[in-house]
């Protein structure tokens, strides 16, 4: 049994991409209904979108027709998923006020089915104090929201606000509603660290740094669509928990080295994305410190190296390491790489104004010998494609086993 996606397109630019978006659903064995909104049909044809989805279009709530072959009720009860892509700050607005004027949005509050939205607009629309109350609203509502990206938008602006590629959209959806068919990592384990730790100098106390987690996060995220059976150990972050992951919480790099090593076990591979502390206070002082004295001096040991402890096991996972650096990025890396003997290394300048805390990012990764250069994009799409890229290296150091394709979703029975 195939799994059936209404795919909602409404009316923005991103409109053009729906056909290749189809296109990768149905490679990933999805029956696509399409249902479009008035808007939608003026940026694309529903000529070109029957043609690649193989059904006749749906647009009219008041099509007698269409109503008699399949009601929207029976369409909202037929969906395993409702996925709006583009989905226009209108859209959200409509969905949020739980009106059903159009065949979509009424679909939308007639299904038992999971709902996503790939919104696409205008950086300043996106940013827009009413959109984005909506989008809490919206995924407080557990309505999953896809993106955006980031990037060149279609207004000549750069910003937030651009609709993921239809592939990573299509990846998400599959591990939204379940479908670990094959993917590139089906029924491999993976392990990944992410976030800052967290080291008390006294019980209200700490030393940390800037890592939101986010990578780490859209790392074990990308490695659970694509199949894997994934472990993201985490320091203190503000994020939720990926759906399908094992998220085991952590404070301090002790606590990350002892979790990390307690999930490796048989894992293929190790992905150590955290920004854990170099040195922690040599003592914890056990009450709060006071302030009598005019300087005070707090000594620091070494944490352990969380990264070369795994890369040095005997059987030691495929490891792959991230290098976030404020200057010589790509020198330090390849030192990182050779000195804790690394399969690949992730490397990225980090500062105010990149890196750490942002939703983007650009990387450069290395291994033994040769680089590749991921340009900036969002950390999901990053995640994606240093995913891709992590498997093909795996996949070539394993030699025997082959390389599996694409994910695609698992049949319901
Ligand atoms: C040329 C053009 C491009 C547009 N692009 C977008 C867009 O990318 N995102 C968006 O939210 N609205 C966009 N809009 C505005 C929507 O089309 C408008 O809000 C419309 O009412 C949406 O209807 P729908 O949500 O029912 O499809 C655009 C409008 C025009 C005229």
């Amino acid at each position: 049994m195939t799994v059936n996606v209404v795919l909602g397109i409404s009316g923005g630019i991103a409109a053009y991409k729906a056909p290749d978006l189809v296109r990768r659903l149905r490679e990933r064995g999805a029956d696509v209904q399409i249902v479009m909104t008035a808007s939608a049909e003026e940026f694309v044809t529903s000529t070109a979108l029957q043609a690649v989805s193989g059904r006749p279009i749906r647009s009219n709530l008041w099509d007698k027709e269409a109503e008699a072959a399949m009601s929207h009720i029976e369409l909202a009860r037929w969906a395993d998923v409702v996925l709006i892509a583009p989905s226009t700050a209108e859209v959200m607005a409509r969905i949020v006020s739980g009106g059903a004027p159009d065949l979509l949005t009424t679909i939308c509050l007639a299904t038992e089915a999971p709902i996503a939205l790939a919104p696409a607009m205008n950086h300043v629309m996106w940013s827009n104090p009413a959109t984005q109350a909506n989008r809490q609203v919206l995924e407080e509502r557990g309505i999953h929201i896809l993106g955006p990206g980031i990037g060149s938008q279609a207004c000549g602006e750069t910003g937030s606000g651009r609709m993921l590629e239809p592939d990573v959209i299509a990846a998400q959806v599959v591990a939204l509603i379940g479908g670990k068919g094959e993917g590139l990592l089906q029924g491999r384990k993976v392990v990944v660290t992410a976030g800052p730790t967290r080291e008390a100098i006294d019980p209200v106390r700490y030393i940390t740094n800037r890592s939101s987690g986010k990578m780490g996060y859209a790392m074990a995220s990308a490695a659970s669509t694509q199949g894997a059976e994934v472990t993201l150990v985490s320091g203190p972050v503000n994020l939720p928990e990926p759906p399908g992951v094992t998220v085991v919480q952590v404070e301090s790099a002790e606590d990350m080295y002892t979790a990390t090593h307690d999930a490796i076990g048989d894992t293929d591979i190790f992905i150590a994305a955290a920004a854990v502390a170099d040195y922690r206070p040599a003592a914890v002082v056990q009450q709060k410190i006071k302030k009598n004295d005019e300087a005070m001096r707090l000594e620091l040991v070494r944490c352990p190296d969380i990264l070369a402890s795994v890369a040095a096991l005997d059987a030691a996972p495929f490891t792959v390491g991230f290098a976030a650096e404020t200057e010589n990025v790509t020198d330090y890396a390849r030192g990182k790489l050779a000195k804790k003997k690394l399969d690949l290394i992730v490397a990225n300048r980090v500062g105010r104004d990149c890196g750490f805390d942002r939703d983007d990012n650009a990387a450069t990764v290395l291994w033994n010998n040769g680089e590749k250069q991921f340009p900036t994009a969002s950390k999901t799409e990053l995640a994606h494609d240093l995913l891709e890229l992590i498997a093909e290296h795996f996949y070539a150091m394993r030699g025997s086993e082959t390389q599996p394709k694409l994910t695609v979703i698992s049949s319901n029975d």
